[in-house]
């Protein structure tokens, strides 16, 4: 979450949904942001002022013309503070308001003079969602720049089911994170590899490795995050499939292959984050192997290289972007992958550096290039070694 230190004004609009925005702001000043809520007089029948301003540790404003309130001319103070302006939920009448320019509140004329991204969760009944004229004043916002997060599709409070529900807590944070973040990989194709594959040795065993698939899920996050259109390859992993990411499940190296292969044609940049088995068992028995007190010997073998299959039929203007894990000799064996594997970069970390590797939140890597550069940035949490590992991959683009 890169929340930290932005000012998100929040505004609370009249509809039941509006207790949902209490969870929002809690979740929120969690993240590290400072939350400043503007209410509608009509939230303030649905949920009391008093809420926010126990969770936000900031006073809720509500009406224009409150004099106990510091600020001289509040609502051009709130506009001017905020990084982002966020309505949730919004009603079908602040999203009238909004779109043609009616400013007659505290949240109306704040957010007519604010110059932040505005982030706008609809939320109301079915038929007024699906109401063209509503339809209509979110095409406007849309037009103007503004942010829409799609409601959700389901059981409404009025006994209707269908769209009109404010979506989660964590896609509004999704939605909110969006909007204050560059968009500097949209129009891009990104495919990012993942986690660890198993290789079966019958039907209840398999050879596989230590790979938790944070780095690789990181990765697709964060491209997500700014833009790009994200498929990510994964091996079995305990994680939850980042937001905007299309995700594609396999088993083995031989399905990552095939997973891979076929969809890199429509990629522009591939970054192999997963821990592919080299080997796999010669033969992969069909019934589950019985015990006996003789030595077990099984033979492996050679599993398709996907990098280096990658690196052979790259098209122009496809960027490769492999990991290399070494426990000896990280830059020679590193440097000499990135020739013999194609790559235009090359991400090598050592299982041996504290904090780094398998399972770990943070990651010490060495960025080693095409042209023989090399780049060591501190030990950081691995979405900021995704950042960067775009950064870098963006400037060779521009190159
Ligand atoms: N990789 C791959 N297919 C494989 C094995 C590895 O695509 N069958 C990719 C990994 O996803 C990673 C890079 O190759 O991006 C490095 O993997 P690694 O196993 O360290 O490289 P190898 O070339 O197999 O080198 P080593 O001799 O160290 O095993």
């Amino acid at each position: 979450m890169r929340l930290a230190g932005k000012t998100v004004v929040l505004c609370v609009t009249g509809g039941i949904a509006a207790y949902k925005a209490a969870d929002l702001t809690s979740k929120l000043r969690q993240a590290g942001a400072d939350v400043r809520v503007l209410m509608t007089e009509s939230a303030t029948q649905f949920i009391a002022p008093i809420t926010f301003e126990t969770l936000s540790g900031n006073r809720t404003v509500v009406d224009t013309f409150d004099r106990n309130f510091a600020w001289e001319v509040e609502h051009i103070s709130l506009a001017k503070a905020a990084d982002v302006f966020v309505i949730a939920p919004a009603t079908a009448n602040i999203i009238a308001k909004a779109a043609h320019g009616i400013a007659d509140d505290m949240v109306s004329t704040t957010l007519l003079a604010t110059r932040a991204p505005v982030v706008v969760a609809p939320a109301m009944n079915t038929g007024m969602y699906d109401n063209p004229v509503t339809q209509q004043n979110l095409d406007t916002l849309r037009a103007r720049g503004f942010h829409i997060i799609e409601p959700a599709a389901g059981h409404l409070a009025c006994g209707d089911t269908g769209r009109g529900k404010l979506p989660d807590t964590p896609t509004l944070l999704h939605g909110i994170e969006r909007a204050v973040t560059k968009q500097d990989l949209q129009g891009l194709r990104v495919l990012v590899t993942a986690g660890p594959t198993q290789e079966a040795l019958d039907p209840v065993r398999f050879l596989s490795n230590h790979s938790s698939g944070k780095m690789g899920y990181a990765l697709a996050a964060r491209a997500a995050m700014r833009g790009a259109q994200v498929t990510l390859v994964s091996g079995p992993t305990a994680l939850q499939t980042p937001y905007g990411v299309t995700r594609v499940d396999i088993t083995s190296a031989r399905d990552m292959y095939d997973a891979v292969l076929s969809r890199a044609d429509a990629q522009d940049i591939i970054v192999k984050a997963a821990a592919v088995g080299d080997y796999r068992p010669a033969q992969t028995a069909d019934e589950k192997m019985k015990k006996s007190d003789d030595e077990l010997t099984v033979a492996l073998t050679r599993n398709p290289d996907i990098l280096a299959e990658l690196g052979r039929n790259k098209r122009p203007g496809q960027l490769l972007c492999g990991f290399a894990m070494e426990t000896q000799n990280l830059i020679e064996n590193a440097a000499d992958k990135l020739r013999r594997k194609h790559c235009d970069m090359l991400v090598a970390n050592s299982l041996r550096d504290k904090g780094a590797g398998f399972g770990t939140d943070t990651n010490a890597v060495t960025l080693l290039f095409a042209d023989g550069s090399r780049e060591t940035p501190p030990l950081c949490p691995k979405e900021d070694v995704a950042d960067i590992i775009f950064d870098r991959l963006l400037a060779l683009r521009a190159n």
